[in-house]
């Protein structure tokens, strides 16, 4: 688990009441780690799968997107949450890990809901038609483009549609008065969210901390 922000007798009492993944996420999580090593770090823990699987639900989302999803944990929760129709639009840069993300898509017998975009999300997002509003949709790749994902997606999103982005915490450092650059990024990108009279915004101090932001 990655509750940064837990006493960790909590944290593990915490994870010991929510509802576990399941045989196809356990596999997913443990390919991974053999795959891409110290890379695996970067999948969303399983608590915060689950609140992204009841995210979808509770909004009842049909139109979702994705931008970025490595080998698949979140993806494959996202679309979990998904009613009949629903579709998930996932974007992502790299082939190798995305092919490991399609496979697992099969097992866990999401794959027909699932698009996948390849290539530089800054200019593949612009290709979501303005006409098909979205409901819900998660930022988990490079951090520097959050602003310019943030942007593109608020002018596709419903009325009420909801968009969640990860590692807003960033380990703690965000609260840190000697700053990096990853760091002043993810500030940045905070407080362009919190300045935006178009949202209103809730900070989970979920695994790196979860920014769940709501359009009016
Ligand atoms: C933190 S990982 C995503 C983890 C994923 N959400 C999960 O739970 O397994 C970040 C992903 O962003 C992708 N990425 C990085 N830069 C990108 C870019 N410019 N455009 C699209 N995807 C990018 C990486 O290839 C990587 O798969």
């Amino acid at each position: 688990m990655k509750a940064t922000y837990l006493d960790p007798a909590v944290g593990q009492y915490l994870l010991a009441h929510t509802t576990m993944p399941d045989d196809v996420l356990d596999a997913l999580a443990l390919e991974t780690r053999e795959v891409t090593g110290d890379r695996a770090g970067m999948q969303i823990s399983p608590d915060q799968g689950r609140l992204l699987t009841m995210l979808v639900q509770l909004s009842r989302a049909r139109n979702v997107v994705e931008v970025g999803t490595f080998t698949g944990y979140s993806s494959i929760c996202l679309a979990r949450g998904l009613g009949p129709g629903g579709r998930l639009t996932c974007f992502d840069i790299n082939e190798d890990w995305t092919a490991i993300a399609r496979r697992y898509w099969e097992k866990a017998g999401i794959a027909e809901r699932v698009d996948l975009r390849i290539g530089p999300a800054a200019e593949r997002l612009r290709e979501l038609p303005a006409d098909q509003p979205v409901d819900l949709a998660f930022i988990d790749a490079d951090k520097p483009n959050y602003p310019v994902y943030y942007e593109i997606l608020m002018s596709r999103l419903a009325s009420g549609g909801l968009i969640l982005v990860d590692n807003t915490l960033w380990k703690g450092r965000v609260a840190d008065p000697s700053v990096d650059e990853a760091t002043r990024g993810i500030r940045e990108f905070n407080d362009l969210v919190m300045a935006d009279s178009r949202v209103t915004s809730l900070m989970l101090p979920i695994a790196d901390g979860l920014t769940v932001i709501r359009k009016y």
